[in-house]
């Protein structure tokens, strides 16, 4: 009998405990200060909604700009005197997982997280703009956000997309065909100044034309391939064309190519003349204030400012091709795209490919 009533008195004391924490901190915002003022305490009770709202609600931008991610509330009917929220942004990133904190402003306070530490504020350019500023974009800061406004008891937000503009392509080291594990291909990427590709970005690869036969790793641990013309060699004629997949295979075990997306960087891609082996071609663009250029340097060149040059040059990763925008004879197949004459030996004279930051 004692121990009963002793439990019950404990559960009674927990409730007490929980409905105690619940009302005097609801997300953080102090019941206090709505409590403590009667004016506001009687708006509230009246039926005062609080309204979030974003528009547009996707956002493109490219690497390096600065981006601004809407987002607007407002109360309904509106307030005579202004009361202080707290605004709350979150996000989900392209590749998945978890909805990580970025930024969390009250009143004089804010504080950002992770990578968006100091590249963050809100724009306040209107009561009630909370827009997200991101400054300095880089390519692992698309995905899904969240603009949450918690205002005393109410809690609304919204959703807003960033998305990178950029180019997705295959990509396959040196050593050939079907030699990357997952965490290999995550770094082949890296190497070329891009990431590894995600599926929806793949998909609309495959939509502007691309077309390639070797499978390659995705962000999301999935294997597949885009085929926009069906050939007998590539999984038969007598399939439709479409992102075929190989669902999701082992990461330590399995081997594959790897599709990259790259994101356009300020600088220009340009090209010296041969003959310059493959050590002398890096040497030559250092002494041209420049660096030799990476894959996904050549692919953004490519693909947003029109490089397009009918000679083959170095690449860092010690591959031979050349961009075309505008194909006609001699310059390989009748679309556009960056040809590949792959890893000749590094004695072989060519010209060169450099990137230049300015
Ligand atoms: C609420 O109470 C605190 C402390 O009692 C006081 O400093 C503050 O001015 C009050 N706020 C309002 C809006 O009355
Ligand atoms: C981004 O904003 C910062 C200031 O917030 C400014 O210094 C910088 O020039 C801007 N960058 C671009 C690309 O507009």
């Amino acid at each position: 009998m004692m121990e009963k009533v002793q439990v019950l008195l404990l559960s009674i004391i927990q409730l007490l405990y929980w409905s105690h924490t619940v009302a005097s901190s609801s997300s953080g915002f102090f019941y206090q200060d709505i409590m403590n003022s009667s004016a506001n305490r009687d708006i509230h009770l009246s039926g005062v909604r609080l309204r979030v709202q974003a528009q547009p609600c996707s956002v493109f931008t490219v690497r390096g700009a600065n981006a601004t991610l809407p987002c607007h509330f407002w109360h309904e009917p509106p307030l005579t005197s202004p009361r202080s929220v707290r605004v709350k942004w979150s996000w989900v990133p392209v590749s998945g997982g978890r909805e990580l904190d970025v930024l969390v402003v009250s009143g004089r306070q804010r504080r950002s997280f992770g990578d968006f530490r100091d590249r963050v504020h809100l724009q306040r350019e209107l009561p009630g703009d909370v827009s997200l500023v991101i400054t300095d974009v880089g390519m692992n800061d698309g995905g899904r956000y969240r603009c949450q406004v918690i205002d005393g008891l109410e809690d609304e937000s919204v959703a807003v997309e960033l998305g990178l503009r950029g180019v997705v392509f295959p990509y396959q080291p040196h050593c050939g065909r079907y030699h990357l594990t997952f965490v290999e291909a995550q770094q082949a990427c890296e190497d070329q100044d891009a990431v590894i590709a995600t599926s929806d970005q793949l998909y609309a690869a495959w939509q502007e034309g691309l077309n390639c036969c070797n499978a390659g790793w995705l962000a999301d641990g999935t294997v597949q391939y885009p085929i926009t013309k069906p050939r007998h060699q590539c999984g038969g004629t007598g399939v439709a064309p479409g992102v075929r997949s190989y669902g999701a295979r082992h990461r330590q075990r399995q081997r594959f190519d790897v599709f990259c997306f790259t994101s356009p960087l300020r600088g220009r891609v340009y090209f010296l003349q041969p003959p310059l082996s493959f050590s002398r071609a890096g040497q030559a663009c250092a002494e041209d204030g420049a660096q030799i250029a990476k894959v996904g340097q050549l692919f953004a060149a490519w693909r947003f400012q029109d490089l397009d040059r009918c000679e083959a040059g170095w690449l860092a990763d010690g591959s031979l091709r050349y961009p075309i925008a505008h194909p006609r004879p001699h310059c390989g197949p009748r679309e556009p795209g960056v040809r590949s004459f792959g890893f000749p030996p590094a004695h072989h004279e060519h010209g060169v490919y450099c990137f230049g930051s300015r």
